[in-house]
């Protein structure tokens, strides 16, 4: 079989190494990222240039398609690949907008009762906007309404000083068309632990995968920017150490009544779905749905997954899938990023990546958003390189991944607290502080 994968990131070499052994891998990526140029026949091309993803797809004879990133989906790639016959892991551009407009999502939840949501409203002008913060007068988050590489969303009392900080930054995103529409999404701003489940999905069955969490602030300590995520951990037994079993199954109860309503409303939806969630004193509230695995969070579940990955895709394309197993083991996910990052990192500098210390010291390497010249590992502006440790335990996955840090060597950083018992007890007291 030839799998096609498209995406150049470390999510997309975690979906390459999940299929290398199983199926002869095809890859499109923006850049030569050096894990999967290794383990695919790859062209260098932009995975959003839709005509030259098909073309080659359809001159290779791909049987099957893995999208990766959000950006296609919202292109139709999956429509375009459809239509020359080829069977794909991901969703339609119709089922897509559970991730690319937020408005179809948020009324999704009210028209179909599910449980979970947010208060939100939509609005397209500066007069609705400012008596809608006036009145409801509690803290908020604007969000556009379509994708915006993860910059868009701002929160009062994080980004955004006050209401009145709010009320322009809200009018500018209606103003430039920010993500793509003239309109904006008022959302009450959820308070809690957030948490990440994702699935796989053939249009009506959904399987679920260990919970995750992801650290999105770049600094120790949830500090500084926001950025992609600096890193990620699951558990042994699939939940957290803040999230029981009930709080995760009501999570997993809403991705499925969501992926109920979206097939009522545009038809099957197939591939990854990821859902964000907040965990408050009144149980898990979803922020927002990613129709892509989550990056890092991929890292953390598909080295688990014992039932074989390609077989899931094909059940996903056939619409029969039978679930997925997953070791008992923890991981810990740890994001080496350029100096600067997010923002500010100078671009094509050299990183040494010694992968041979790094597999003996007990971690695995996922290549992200690098290039490879002549041998050598150049940075982008970008995450560069996700490592990974399994073991018994968050803490001794932890321990062996901090320590394999020293063997990425450049102008780099990460967070060390990533997964360390210290920075888990404060998610643990969190949710006590806030009735949990
Ligand atoms: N972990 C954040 C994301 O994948 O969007």
């Amino acid at each position: 079989m030839k799998i096609l994968v498209v995406g150049t990131g470390a999510r997309e070499h975690a979906i390459c190494k999940a299929i290398e052994g199983n199926a002869d891998i095809y890859s499109i990526m923006s850049n030569k990222n050096p894990g999967i140029a290794r383990i695919s026949k790859y062209q260098i091309s932009s995975e959003n240039d839709i005509e030259t993803v098909k073309k080659f797809a359809t001159r290779n004879n791909v049987d099957m398609a893995v999208i990766g990133p959000e950006a296609p989906l919202e292109k139709g790639i999956v429509d375009a690949l459809q239509s020359e016959g080829i069977g794909c892991v991901g969703p339609t551009k119709e089922a897509a907008k559970i991730e690319t407009d937020k408005v179809f999502m948020r009324n999704l939840f009210e028209n179909y009762k599910i449980g979970g949501s947010l208060t939100y409203r939509v609005f397209d002008n500066y007069k609705d906007i400012s008596d809608f913060i006036d009145e409801f007068g509690e803290d908020i988050v604007i969000k556009p309404v379509g994708l915006t590489g993860g910059k868009g969303v701002k929160i009062v009392g994080e980004q955004l000083e006050d209401a009145s900080e709010a009320k322009s930054y809200a009018k500018e995103v209606v103003d430039t068309k920010m993500g793509g529409y003239a309109s904006v999404v008022i959302e009450e701003k959820a308070i809690g632990e957030e948490f990440t489940v994702q699935a796989f999905v053939d249009g009506k069955n959904v399987a679920p995968m260990p919970a995750a969490q992801d650290h999105p602030y770049a600094f120790e300590g949830d500090e500084g920017p926001i950025t992609g995520g600096m890193g990620s951990y699951s558990d042994k037994d699939g939940l957290l150490p803040f999230l029981n079993k009930k709080d995760y199954d009501g999570s997993v109860k809403m991705m499925e009544d969501t992926v109920k309503a979206i097939n009522k409303e545009v038809g099957p939806y197939k591939g990854f779905l990821y859902g964000q969630f907040m965990l408050g004193n009144d149980g898990p509230k979803l922020i927002e749905y990613n129709a892509r695995f989550g990056d890092p969070e991929a890292m953390n579940v598909l080295p688990l997954l014992k039932t074989n990955f390609v077989n899931i895709c094909e059940e996903i394309v056939d619409g029969n899938l039978h679930g997925a197993k997953f070791e008992n083991k923890a991981t810990v996910c740890k994001y080496i990023v350029p100096e600067g990052y997010p923002g500010k990192a100078v671009p094509n500098q050299v990183i040494d990546v010694d992968e041979k210390k790094i597999g003996e010291a007990g971690a695995r390497v996922y290549y992200a958003a690098v290039n490879e010249k002549e041998g050598k590992i150049y940075s982008s502006s970008s995450r560069a390189l996700g490592l990974v440790s399994i073991a018994d335990s968050i803490e001794e996955a932890e321990k062996l991944c901090e320590n394999a840090t020293k063997y990425v060597k450049g102008d780099v950083y990460h967070r060390r607290d990533v997964g360390t018992a210290e920075l888990i007890l404060k998610r643990i007291m969190h949710m006590k502080e806030i009735g949990k």
